[in-house]
């Protein structure tokens, strides 16, 4: 029997999902990643028990045999960010749609057993009701977006046309240890925590008022698991919101953290970003319902957790 396989493995959520499967007692875990946003270092406590493969999901040659016949795949290798795909859109495109096809024909042609897709809660749009519920008509506003739906298409497609056990989750801003704030495309949570620590004014985009359902990403790794522990028969070809359920302003949120670290610091507001969604809150019923989600965390306690590693790890 082959290794379940990590598509993005070296990743902020993919090491998560790589950790979740050892603990869930896998022997050993496939990580694929071209390490272009992903770190060795993001593995390196678990290196002995990961099978690391610097590869592309753009080359189908490549990727094809280290997926063929594995018992699980989990597609996270993606390039992320709303901003990065208006402002660079043919890799993210080619990434995110093209290397999606590419890993699920590889699952389909070598018989992987199935496919979990890490799809984005971005591709709701703006709807004028909160929270999100699955069955609302998707309308993105961004390359990312709509490329991140299109593989949830695809994903669908595969299991109606092709056979192959797929299903997506719609996951709701991620954020967690190993967020990497290195880029002006990182996460808004690694972001603040960065300026937190650094007892900088972070910037917000717009008045702030803009709302997020932040995830912790140990509960999103677990959902991965759990998903692919579901009966094939009532979740393939179906999509989930891999949400928290709750929703924060980002105001609000920087002034949790400021009191948390018992200091006071003004952000800096700047213009609105394109394709920014103005608000985000998942319906988590479903995914509750057919794949026994639980969230772990409160926003606080993730929120405290990953403070305390980038005080270690910064
Ligand atoms: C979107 C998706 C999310 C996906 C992510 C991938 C939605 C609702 N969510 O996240 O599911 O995982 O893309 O990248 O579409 N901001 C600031 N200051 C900063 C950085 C960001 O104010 O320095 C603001 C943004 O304008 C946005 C919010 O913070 O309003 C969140 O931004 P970000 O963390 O980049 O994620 P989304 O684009 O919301």
């Amino acid at each position: 029997m082959k290794n379940p396989v990590v598509t993005g493995g070296a990743g902020f959520i993919g090491s998560s999902v790589v950790r979740a499967l050892l603990d869930g007692g896998a022997e050993r875990v496939t990580v694929l990643d071209n390490l272009q946003s992903g770190y060795e270092k993001n593995l390196s406590d678990v290196a002995d028990r990961v099978d690391l493969h610097i590869a592309d999901i753009r080359d189908y040659d490549s990727i094809a045999p280290l997926i063929a016949g594995a018992p699980k795949v989990f597609h996270l290798a993606a390039i992320p960010s709303v901003p990065r795909s208006i402002s660079e859109p043919v890799p993210s495109h080619t990434t995110n749609i093209d290397g999606t096809f590419n890993v699920l024909r590889a699952a389909a042609e070598g018989g992987a057993g199935r496919v979990v897709y890490a799809a984005s809660s971005s591709a709701y749009g703006d709807t004028e009701v909160l929270p999100k519920t699955e069955d609302m008509l998707p309308m993105p506003k961004s390359p990312y977006a709509a490329q991140k739906l299109m593989g949830e298409y695809y994903a669908s497609v595969f299991a109606s046309c092709f056979g192959l056990t797929t299903t997506s989750l719609r996951f709701f801003n991620v954020f967690g240890p190993r967020q990497d704030p290195s880029s002006p495309y990182s996460g808004v949570l690694s972001l603040f925590m960065r300026c937190l620590l650094e007892r900088r004014p972070p910037t917000i985009f717009g008045d702030g008022e803009q709302s997020r359902d932040f995830t912790f990403v140990q509960d999103v790794a677990e959902l991965c698991i759990k998903a692919s522990n579901a009966p094939a028969e009532v979740v393939s070809g179906n999509m989930y919101n891999a949400g928290n359920g709750g929703r924060v302003t980002l105001n609000e949120t920087w002034r949790i953290l400021c009191e948390i670290e018992g200091v006071s610091i003004e952000p800096v507001y700047g213009p609105p970003r394109a394709g920014d969604v103005k608000d985000s809150q998942g319906d988590t019923a479903r995914a509750v319902r057919d794949l026994g989600h639980a969230p772990r965390f409160s926003f606080e306690e993730g929120l405290r957790l990953t403070l305390e590693w980038y005080r270690a790890n910064s």
